[in-house]
C-alpha cells in the first residue's frame, strides 16, 4: 500500500517539518495583539535607552551632584568624559561620541536580556514571527533552533547572568552612595526610586532560569542539600513571575533614569525628606 501523499500547497506558509494547512491560520481572535504590544514595548525601550545612553556626551543629565544620584544607564561611569564625582570606579574608557559612558557594562546587560529565556520567546514571536502565535504559520521555511551562529550564543546566558550579578552589586552600591545631601546624609524621592529600582533588578536577576539551575540543579537528592533546596524554592517562587519582572524592570529602569534626568537638568526639584 502506498504512503499517503501530502496535500498540495495553497496560499499558506509551509515548512517541510510542519503540517500543511491551506490558510496561514484558522484563528479568528486577535492573535496579533500580544505581538503588537510586545513590539511596541521593545521599540519604546530600545529608542529611549539608545538616546539616553549617548546623550551624556552633550548633556550631563545623568548625575545629580547635590544628592549623588547616578542613573543606572551610566553606571559605572568609566569614560574620561564622565563627571569626575560620578566615576566611582575610575575613568579608563576614551571619550568618543560612539561609546556610551557605561560601555563596559551595557553590552553585558543587553546580552543578558537578549538571551533571557522569556525575552527569547517574546522576540522570536513578535520580531521574527517564528511563529507569531500558536497555530499561526511563520514566514520562515526552516528551523535550525539555537544550534549555529548567531543563535548558539543563547547558550551563554548563564555567563551573562554571572556578569549581571556583579553589575547588580554596582547598582546597589550606587543606590547606597545616593543617601547624600550637600550637608552630609540625606534622602529624598530619588532615593526611594533608586532603591525600588535596584530591588526589582535583583528580583528579575535572581528569578532567572539559569540562577534556578545553578542553585538547585545537578542534585540527585534535595534532602541532602537543605540549604540549596531552600534557595531553590525561593528562586522558583520568583521564577514563576519571570515575565512580569522582565517587563516591570524595563519600565522601572526608564522611570528611574527619567526622574534623574529631570532633576539633573533642573526641570524639577527632588522631593527631599531629609537633607
Ligand atoms: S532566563 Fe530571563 S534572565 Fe535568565
Amino acid at each position: 500500500m502506498s504512503a499517503p501523499t501530502r496535500p498540495s500547497q495553497g496560499t499558506g506558509v509551509f515548512s517541510p517539518t510542519r503540517a500543511d494547512v491551506l490558510e496561514r491560520t484558522l484563528r479568528t481572535d486577535k492573535w496579533w495583539l500580544p505581538t503588537l504590544w510586545t513590539n511596541l514595548g521593545f521599540a519604546a525601550f530600545v529608542i529611549y535607552a539608545t538616546v539616553r545612553a549617548f546623550m551624556g556626551h552633550w548633556l550631563q543629565w545623568y548625575w545629580v551632584a547635590d544628592y549623588h544620584y547616578l542613573t543606572p544607564f551610566y553606571s559605572p561611569c568609566v569614560s574620561t568624559g564622565c563627571v569626575a564625582e560620578a566615576s566611582h570606579f575610575g575613568q579608563f574608557l576614551p571619550n568618543v561620541w560612539w561609546l556610551p559612558f557605561a560601555a563596559i557594562t551595557l553590552p553585558f546587560l543587553l546580552a543578558f536580556r537578549l538571551t533571557c529565556y522569556y525575552y527569547r520567546k517574546a522576540y522570536y514571536r513578535s520580531v521574527w514571527q517564528s511563529p507569531p502565535a500558536c497555530a499561526v504559520a511563520e514566514p520562515h521555511p526552516g528551523y535550525t533552533g539555537e544550534t549555529r551562529l548567531p543563535l548558539i550564543i543563547q547558550n551563554a546566558h548563564r555567563y551573562f547572568f554571572y556578569v549581571t550579578l556583579i553589575i547588580s552589586v554596582i547598582n546597589t552600591y550606587d543606590a547606597i552612595l545616593a543617601f547624600h545631601s550637600p550637608s552630609g546624609f540625606g534622602f529624598g524621592l530619588g532615593n526611594v526610586i533608586l532603591v525600588v529600582n535596584v530591588i526589582l533588578l535583583w528580583i528579575y536577576t535572581l528569578s532567572c532560569h539559569s540562577c534556578r539551575h545553578i542553585v538547585g540543579g545537578r542534585l540527585k537528592h534535595f534532602s541532602k542539600h537543605p540549604v540549596r533546596y531552600w534557595f531553590w524554592t525561593q528562586v522558583s517562587f520568583l521564577n514563576t513571575r519571570h515575565m512580569q519582572w522582565a517587563w516591570i524592570t524595563l519600565g522601572t529602569l526608564m522611570l528611574t533614569d527619567f526622574y534623574i534626568m529631570l532633576v539633573s537638568s533642573g526641570a524639577m526639584n527632588d522631593l527631599r525628606f531629609v537633607g
